[in-house]
């Protein structure tokens, strides 16, 4: 099946208006390939700015969401409110939303859900510990977090599944292009057995951690690595070639 490539900038907690705004120009004035979807990941006050700045043809996430579509959950944000700012994406189940701020597979689950009822699309996030990949355990870890995500999923045409190794998030430690294409394939494979043929062909699996435009070619090649999530590098412009990666 031929899948498009979709590259996504996670800009995390960094940037201001100005400094974005320099970025973005250099986003809109690139030449990116047509085949490739492009997603820029903006903190949520900026989400608005990030909408009416950015050329159309790439798309906004917000980095995050809560699993419901209003009330009083103070400092949260909903799905409605990332469509009203005309943002079409969510990043769900990060690591640092993992790990730095305890959220749970099943509240990442109830986000999903929530999410796609939205009619948000939704890059999905999973990834072990280095102390899970060294224990042998990374497809235990993997399966199972894919698992609670593939029972809130009511549409796989609107979920893009990013594998992310915790140990090779902004450390500089890439996974090698064996590495990742070793557990893309696995993931490809469960979802064959666990959900579909169809769904197993067309969704992609894009990896993250530490992807730069010095490496982003090889681990592009890979059969099953069908894009990339990428933090300190979207906010340089070296996330142009990151975007042009596949051949
Ligand atoms: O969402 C992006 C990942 O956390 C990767 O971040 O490219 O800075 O390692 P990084």
């Amino acid at each position: 099946a031929q899948r498009n490539f979709f590259v996504g900038g996670n800009w995390k907690m960094n940037g201001n208006k100005e400094s974005l705004e320099e970025l973005i120009s250099t986003l809109n004035t690139a030449s990116l390939h047509d085949q490739t979807e492009v997603v820029c990941g903006a903190p949520s006050i900026y989400l608005d700015f990030a909408r009416c700045m950015l050329d159309l043809r790439i798309g906004v996430a917000a980095q995050n969401c809560y699993n419901v579509a209003k009330g009083a959950f103070t400092g949260e944000i909903s799905p409605a409110m990332i469509k009203d700012c005309g943002a079409e994406w969510v990043i769900l189940g990060h690591s640092e939303r993992r790990h730095v701020f305890g959220e749970s597979d099943e509240l990442i689950g109830q986000k999903v859900a929530h999410a796609l009822e939205s009619d948000l699309s939704v890059i999905a996030c999973i990834g072990e510990k280095l102390e899970e990949r060294e224990a042998g355990t990374t497809e235990e870890v993997v399966y199972a977090q894919t698992q609670v995500i593939s029972e809130n999923v009511s549409d796989w045409g609107k979920v893009v599944l990013a594998y992310e190794p915790v140990w090779a998030i902004g450390t500089g430690k890439t996974a090698s292009p064996e590495q990742a294409q070793e557990v893309h394939e696995k993931l490809r494979a469960w979802l064959r057995s666990n959900v579909s043929d169809d769904v197993a062909d067309s969704v992609r699996i894009i990896y993250g951690g530490s992807v730069t435009a010095g490496n982003c070619r090889e681990l592009a090649s890979q059969n099953d690595v069908d894009g990339f999530l990428v933090g300190g590098a979207s906010l340089k412009p070296e996330f142009i070639e990151i975007i042009n990666a596949r051949a």
